[in-house]
């Protein structure tokens, strides 16, 4: 049977950075399942569709093919064919992920997806509802959160690392908190920490005390 370590929490958080590397120490697959809700996202920014439009998005989701592929352990996403990897990095791709994905056609078609990678394969996986929906039996599970400042801060600074201009952290700060609501007050499968996972606070950590927390708890359960 395989070990699925899942990993919820708000946007900036930390998640992919500390999933990604705890799943290279352990040799597991790497499972970013935001990155599949922002390739809908953007085949729906491509199809100019209507947000509030639930007919027309779930049509659309059924016309959007969304697959991982890995090489040399990163993660590709690919929709309709094409990898898109490289463009749904954008505030634009983020906030159509978030608003589309209260929709029950858009969340099935990825869950059903998501289930068959980590039956298969020993897998971290992060999102935000990982471990109330996508895998209630994984064998770990962890909600990772800090607090708005703290990722304000953090999303700042790698803003500025890709060298952007003209940077507002209090706008950073709200759209955050704005992303958070949407994502905790929808009705399906909202952002919500599962009772039986471990609550992790990274506001005054740094990515190696996170991961060490999470190793610790994982050799504490094989
Ligand atoms: O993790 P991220 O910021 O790349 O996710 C983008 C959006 O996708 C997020 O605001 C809500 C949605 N999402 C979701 O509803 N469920 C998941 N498991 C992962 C992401």
């Amino acid at each position: 049977m395989s070990f699925n370590i899942a990993i919820d929490g708000p946007a900036g958080a930390g998640k992919s950075t500390i999933a990604k590397k705890i799943a290279s120490e352990l040799g597991f697959i790497y499972v970013d399942t935001g990155a599949m809700y922002r390739a809908m996202g953007l085949f729906f920014l491509k199809n100019k569709a209507d947000v509030n439009n639930e007919r027309q998005i779930s049509d659309l989701a059924e016309k959007a093919e969304v697959t991982l592929k890995y090489e040399n352990g990163t993660q590709h996403v690919f929709l309709n064919g094409e990898d898109v990897s490289g463009l749904i990095r954008t505030q634009q791709a983020a906030d159509m992920a978030s608003a589309t994905s209260r929709y029950m056609a858009v969340r099935s078609r990825l869950t059903s997806t998501q289930k068959r990678i980590a039956a298969e394969n020993d897998v971290v996986m992060d999102g935000r509802d990982i471990g109330t929906a996508v895998l209630p039996h994984a064998q770990l599970k962890i909600y990772l959160t800090a607090s708005v400042e703290r990722r304000a801060e953090r999303r700042y600074g790698e803003l500025m690392m890709k060298g952007e201009k003209d940077l507002d952290i209090e706008q950073i700060a709200s759209e955050i908190a704005a992303r958070d609501h949407q994502d905790m007050t929808r009705k399906i499968a909202p952002l919500c920490r599962a009772e039986d996972a471990i609550l992790v606070d990274s506001s005054d950590m740094t990515i190696d005390e996170v991961t060490a927390v999470i190793r610790k708890l994982y050799e504490e359960r094989v």
